[in-house]
């Protein structure tokens, strides 16, 4: 069986990045050097700044939370709604006045805002203290572009069109112990009308199942016990890379990786949620009883208008399959609020859809127009004031129905990988269940790591409060 037909990043490309990194960290030998990465947007996103902190600490940089004593500051940035890229710009400028007192740092923008030319214009002639601009499919070149900054005056921009190869072998370090992101997969090749990722991710490209297992046996050895498989689409993971392959057949090689207890992923798109799927959620016993399945709208109007290629009546049989196969399941989903031409209706399907499945949670988004999609030159924009007044009743709904079925969990033990201290409280660990609630509970710091059960005494809309009872 032919594994693979994704093509890579040839190995000498990679050895040559790895030796700009020496390179650099012979530059700063002896100096107390720091970097900081702010991160806009998804996971992935997340994911890729784990692998410019990986790069960055093998060059001898150290983090720092503190941008004023950095050597080298990234924005690795999302494009997906325009309020992320207004914030990169406010970003962006205020840093003028530190490149002023400090011309010897190196600020760096990269991610998918940079894949629009129109940004890439934007920064170039208004942002002048911007030293490197690059896109998402040369991350792993950022060596090599840093060294060039650091060798000369110009400024580096480096952008590629067309979508790159799967680079493995990079290093990478990440923000957590006990959790890890593993992207399986990168790119969409899904066109929804109001998306900008096909454009700026580019097709997809399914990495091999073995450079994924052996990704999450390295995790394994080194104490991470949950792992959440990342792309925009897993459900169409290998399609790409031609015969054989599945997801689902991806998730029972995870789930034999010795260490790993809980298995995670996202994005599924409901169109292509097989059955062989929904078995391999049941049947793999790390594979969490979750499933993030954004729905986006409940009107098949304007899903047809979305072109997201199911209607609301496939939808709810697909929840009620998988609910009949898993009962336990628990569903979070995605939902866009102010579609071009939603109207009253179209959004009372949309709370109907809420009503009916009932989802743990749900990502609520306002439409923001998005220039080169379909949906951008609908000439039927909804007015901003009653996009947020649907969002309003949207939340106010999703809210009550989280609450309700965090109720149930009133009074219950539950079993909740502890993943450490609690940011909102000192005194309190966190941890999840395997349907993915937050779990709050006064605990000890031996208890990372380890799974504990919980008796559920404290229900709110985000999350759980209780005491460890074993
Ligand atoms: N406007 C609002 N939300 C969007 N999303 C994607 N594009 C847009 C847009 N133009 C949302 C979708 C997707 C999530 C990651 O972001 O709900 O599932
Ligand atoms: Fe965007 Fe649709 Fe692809 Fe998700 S599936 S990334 S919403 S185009």
């Amino acid at each position: 069986m032919s594994e693979r037909q994704t093509v890579c990043v040839p190995q000498e490309e990679i050895l040559k990045q790895k030796e700009f990194i020496n390179s650099i960290k012979e530059l700063n030998l002896g100096r107390l050097k720091k970097y900081s990465v702010t991160t806009f947007g998804c996971q992935m996103n997340e994911n890729d700044s784990e692998r410019l902190a990986g790069m960055l600490s093998d060059m001898g940089y150290t983090e720092t939370e503190s941008q004023k004593d950095s050597d080298v500051i990234i924005y690795n940035t999302c494009c997906v709604r325009e309020n992320a890229e207004l914030k990169v710009y406010g970003h962006l400028g205020a840093l003028k006045r530190l490149k002023e007192e400090r011309p010897e740092i190196t600020i760096a923008v990269c991610g998918c805002m940079m894949q629009q030319k129109e940004v890439v214009e934007h920064i170039k002639r208004k942002y002048r203290h911007v030293d490197i601009i690059f896109g998402t499919h040369n991350l792993y070149k950022f060596p090599e572009l840093l060294y060039g900054s650091l060798n000369s005056h110009d400024r580096i921009i480096d952008i590629w069109e067309t979508t790159g190869a799967v680079a493995e072998g990079m290093p990478i370090q990440r923000k957590q112990g006990v959790k890890a992101f593993v992207t399986v997969m990168y790119g969409c090749n899904n066109y929804c009308s109001y998306c900008i990722v096909p454009y700026v991710r580019g097709r997809e490209r399914s990495r091999s199942i073995s450079d994924i297992v052996n990704e999450v046996s390295m995790l394994g050895q080194h104490g991470c016990k949950e792992v959440t498989l990342l792309g925009q689409n897993v459900n169409s993971f290998g399609k790409d890379a031609g015969q054989h392959l599945s997801f689902a057949k991806l998730l029972s090689e995870v789930n034999g990786v010795p260490g790993i207890e809980r298995i995670r992923f996202m994005t599924s798109h409901p169109k292509d949620l097989t059955d062989e799927l929904i078995y391999a959620i049941r049947d793999c016993d790390k594979v969490c009883p979750h499933l993030h399945l954004p729905v986006q709208s409940g009107s098949t109007r304007i899903l047809n208008e979305m072109n997201r290629k199911y209607s609301k009546e496939h939808y709810l049989g697909l929840v009620e399959k998988v609910r009949s196969a898993i009962p336990e399941i628990a569903f979070t989903t995605d939902i866009i609020v102010g579609f071009p031409g939603e109207t009253e209706e179209d959004f009372n399907e949309t709370l109907d859809i809420l009503e009916r499945v009932r989802f743990d949670s749900a990502y609520t988004f306002l439409y923001s127009k998005r220039t080169g999609t379909p949906a951008a030159k609908n000439a039927v924009q909804i007015p901003e004031e009653v996009k947020k007044l649907r969002f309003e009743r949207l939340v106010e709904v999703q809210n009550r129905i989280s609450r309700e079925i965090n109720l149930s969990y009133m009074g219950t033990e539950t079993e909740v990988l502890v993943e450490g201290l609690s940011k909102s409280s000192d005194a309190a660990f966190t941890g999840r269940t395997g349907t993915n609630k937050v779990v709050n509970f006064k605990g000890s710091s031996e208890m990372e790591g380890s799974v504990v059960t919980v008796k559920i005494e404290e229900v709110h809309t985000w999350s759980l409060e209780g005491k460890v009872i074993r």
